[in-house]
């Protein structure tokens, strides 16, 4: 059986390492006779790569090459990814990809298109890199309802978070660390912003709970305006800030989902989680709460989920494997405002007795060389709706507002 990469970058290099690295055994495993790399697309120039032979620079050659049956797709962004993955597939060749955003954007439409043509589309290295997540849930799980799902699945934010926390390093400082590392890109907006666990939350709440999920319908918010006041206030209350993908199965067949930075106590699995790994935590009605751990990003671990989908679709080539979810429904995703949470707030005020007026009893935290005209508290469990209603009747001077989560 012939394959081919689309893509050499971290992920697709990492692939075609893997694949020769491990031949044998990927062999064995895929119960074929023989799993060979015949193209890798991509247009730059790889001079004294070991596969320089196989480089193409057209798309075309894999798509009319009817000895290709897999093909991986490790290009990332969304075009041309999507119209050479749904050109794969109607020709009948099976498809791999690690590109959350191909999948979050157009993946009820790809599984579409690979039920119709009895071929394979598997995405396990899209969330999670080297994390199994995906067949863990359709399959593993496949007996339960799955109530929830909440996960830290972003490493450059996590390694961020991780930096501001335990070194005392402001956001933009531990943003340019992250970027000397290479867990953050140059333009770091979709790791830092939120968007990129965005994506992938999209694709697991889909996974979950049968519906699609499109990024444009997930609150998101990401963790720019962390500050170290804030670290240390939650670290005096006994907690961490997380960014947390996070969706829920909710009365009336609806769903919520959201992205934004969380307050995390420290009693919580997901509050050990540091530096660039990720964790995700799968509550179902039968298993109760499932825990996933381990690397998210980087080349050999991303590598290893897009091979194991690989050989599944060598293994299943003449059986596909039957996965995926229905289309999305009108208002599936319900509103954030609607969603309950204890929020923190830190606000420029001194005035106790109008925050207690107003909300009731709240936990004020503390500490060390705070302002005098500074002030921290929590909140009780409310509707966001009616918690900015109160916040709004304080008209104080806010400069941070963070969910507590539940989780
Ligand atoms: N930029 C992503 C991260 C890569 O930091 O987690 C893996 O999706």
């Amino acid at each position: 059986m012939y394959m081919a990469i689309m893509g050499h970058g971290v992920v697709g290099s990492g692939v075609a390492e893997l694949l020769h690295k491990n031949y044998d055994s990927i062999v064995k495993r895929s119960t074929v006779d023989s799993l060979d790399l015949k193209y890798i697309l991509d247009l730059r120039d790889f001079p004294g790569d070991p596969n320089e032979d196989k480089f193409i620079k057209d798309f075309n050659i894999i798509l009319n090459d009817d000895d290709v049956k897999i093909v991986v797709e490790t290009m990332g962004g969304l075009h041309p990814a999507y119209e050479f993955v749904s050109s794969c597939l109607k020709a009948g060749k099976s498809v791999v990809t690690s590109n959350k955003e191909l999948v979050a954007e157009k993946g009820y439409e790809l599984l579409k298109i690979a039920h119709e043509k009895n071929v394979n589309f598997l995405f396990e290295a899209s969330v999670g890199g080297g994390i199994p997540i995906i067949r863990p849930i359709s399959q593993c799980l496949a007996a339960n309802e799955i109530d929830s799902i909440a996960g830290i699945l972003n490493g450059t934010t996590n390694f961020i978070l991780t930096k501001m926390i335990d070194d005392n390093m402001d956001f933009s400082d531990a943003l340019k660390l992250a970027q000397e590392l290479g867990y953050a890109e140059k333009d770091p907006t979709a790791d830092v912003d939120g968007h990129d666990t965005c994506r992938k939350i999209c694709i697991l709440a889909s996974l979950c709970f049968g519906n699609h999920v499109y990024p444009n319908s997930v609150y998101t918010e990401g963790i720019r305006n962390i500050t170290l006041a804030d670290v240390e206030y939650v670290e005096n209350w006994g907690g961490v800030i997380k960014l947390l993908g996070q969706s829920e199965k909710l009365a009336d067949g609806k769903i919520s989902a959201t992205v934004f930075p969380s307050i995390i106590s420290n009693k919580s699995p997901l509050a050990s989680v540091t530096d660039v790994f990720n964790a995700i935590l799968v509550t179902g009605n039968a298993v109760g709460e499932t825990l996933f751990y381990g690397k998210g990003a980087g080349k050999l671990p991303t590598a290893s989920a897009v091979v194991a989908d690989v050989i599944d679709s060598a293994k299943h080539f003449y059986k596909k494997k039957e996965f995926g979810w229905n289309d999305t429904v009108e208002n599936y995703v319900v509103d954030y405002k609607e969603l309950e949470n204890a929020m923190y707030v830190r606000a420029a005020s001194s005035d106790c007795e109008k925050i207690k007026e107003v909300f009731g009893e709240v936990k004020f935290l503390e500490r060390a060389s705070a302002p005098e005209n500074e002030i921290a508290f929590v909140t009780d469990v409310m509707k966001e709706s009616e918690f900015y209603n109160k916040l709004n009747s304080l008209a104080l001077e806010t400069l941070s507002v963070i969910r507590v989560s539940k989780y």
